[in-house]
């Protein structure tokens, strides 16, 4: 999470603004900003208090960085009311919680064409970030095993991936002591390749993971073909490297919209595979997923069993105690779409990211950076940035004063001379959301292209 300062000083005690009406329930008739107060206050009090600081987060709707849900049903967010008090790590006195979080597993290894005979193992996580943290740590120890059972060193390891994978990969890294080994992407190819892959593999490689769904421009990674082609290099004489695949976005798209798409356990090649349910999962965040194919995959050490809250259960996780509540959302959300619904979802936000990569294409200023298959986003360019006279970044900055977050970015090294806006579509970016969109960024371009600056054309654009 964010790092804060500790605040001292004035600062520290400045007092948080309370409604008059509200002033005679808080017992030391203040509130220190960055202090516990003396005394308490009334239920209602502090409900306002919260309520009115959080009025200044934007609108999850309009935001279309995030690639994480912003819309459950009340009947999901009464589940997860329900189960707010639910510790997933209590097994023994939640049985029904483990017992679902099972079947989203087993839900999972089925979507991802697990073998009946291989005995897929996994288990939830916060996220995509913890699943990636867990994948590259199997990774990482059965590397090592490899070598001490092979009598060679087994220092610096390193891991194979694109220079376009999320930063979760280079904390996993740095966490763990691994080189990450981070393969420039461009200028034919926004992501990695399955020729770069193998030619940065060596005996120290733990692993090679293949993203379905950049997060910088949403597009797969050609999963079979490194997988391909670290079949060859194995068999060519070379090590013999697993795959990790992160489809922390792709894995709740592509069983769906792409079934023909071979990137999951249907690859022996393939060893583990992560997701994030609360991405196109379609819960609140946190949760993910990560799956091994079978029990060779998963070292037995990195396996805990505690009994402290009775009961005993196998559990491989960084945390200890979180909450159930969005494991059960998943598993409603399984239920109530069925694979169809999730089909019907992911194939609506698909439709309104190609209608509107189709529209941003013919706006003239811009380019399509991602042109092949992936998850439903769009990312443009400039398509000539030096005669556009304003940037992506002016782009970005003009719509937050429409209201919309649409984020500005240079691709990863080997495109970093390329600055691109993307659009997460997302479950409730509907093509009407979208129209809205490209009405407010016409009026931004004819704004920019008038050489007017975004901030003074609000201002003048503004009526008493
Ligand atoms: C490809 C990829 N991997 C991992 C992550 C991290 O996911 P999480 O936010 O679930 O930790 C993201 C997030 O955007 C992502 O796009």
């Amino acid at each position: 999470m964010a790092l804060h300062p500790h605040e001292t000083g004035d600062r520290a005690t400045s007092p948080v603004a309370v409604r008059p009406q509200f002033i005679d329930q808080v017992t030391a008739g203040e509130v220190p900003r960055y202090r516990m107060p003396a005394g308490g206050m009334s239920p209602g009090a502090a409900y306002q208090i919260v309520h009115d600081e959080l009025l200044l987060d934007g609108s999850a709707r309009l935001n279309l960085a995030t690639f994480v849900t912003t819309f459950m049903e009340d009947e999901a967010e009464r589940l997860m009311a329900e189960c707010a008090a639910k510790n997933m790590i209590d097994k023994d006195e939640y049985p029904q919680t483990a017992e679902l979080e099972k079947r989203c597993v087993n839900i999972l290894a089925d979507l991802w064409h697990a073998s009946a005979a291989e005995q897929a193992t996994g288990c939830s996580t916060t996220g995509s970030s913890e699943a990636a943290m867990l994948g590259g740590l199997a990774l990482a120890r059965r590397w090592r095993r490899r070598r001490q059972e092979a009598g060679r060193p087994d220092d610096r390891p390193n891991l194979v991936m694109g220079a376009n994978v999320q930063v979760c990969w280079e904390k996993f890294c740095r966490y763990f002591d691994v080189e990450p080994r981070l393969v420039p992407v461009g200028p034919d190819s926004t992501c990695l390749t399955p020729q770069a892959a193998a030619a940065a593999c060596d005996e120290r490689t733990v692993g090679v993971v293949a993203v379905l769904g950049s997060t910088y421009d949403g597009v797969y990674e050609p999963v079979a073909a490194i997988a391909a082609a670290l079949d060859e290099l194995a068999a060519g004489g070379g090590p013999d490297v697993p795959l990790h695949v992160d489809a922390a976005s792709g894995g709740f798209v592509a069983p769906f919209l792409d079934p023909e798409l071979v990137w999951d356990f249907r690859l022996p090649r393939v060893q583990s595979i992560n997701a994030s349910g609360h991405k196109f999962g379609l819960v609140y965040p946190g949760v993910g997923w990560v799956l091994w194919r079978d029990a060779a995959a998963l070292p037995k050490e990195l396996v805990f069993e505690v009994d402290y809250l009775g009961g005993s259960m196998p559990t491989f996780a960084l945390n200890f105690s979180r909450p159930g509540a969005q494991v059960v959302a998943q598993y409603y959300n399984f239920l109530r779409l069925g694979r169809e619904g999730y089909r019907r979802v992911q194939q609506e936000c698909r439709d309104t990211a190609d209608w509107l990569a189709g529209q941003l294409d013919q706006l003239g200023p811009f380019r399509l950076v991602s042109q092949e298959q992936g998850i439903p986003a769009v990312t443009v360019a400039l398509a000539d940035p030096a005669a556009a006279g304003f940037s992506v970044y002016d782009v970005s900055d003009a719509l937050r004063a429409h209201g919309w977050l649409v984020p500005a970015y240079t691709m990863p090294p080997g495109m970093d001379d390329v600055a691109v806006l993307r659009v997460v579509v997302r479950n409730g970016f509907s093509r009407d959301l979208a129209g809205m969109l490209l009405e407010a960024l016409v009026a931004v371009i004819d704004r920019l292209q008038g050489g007017v600056h975004s901030s003074a054309a609000a201002r003048t654009g503004f009526h008493h």
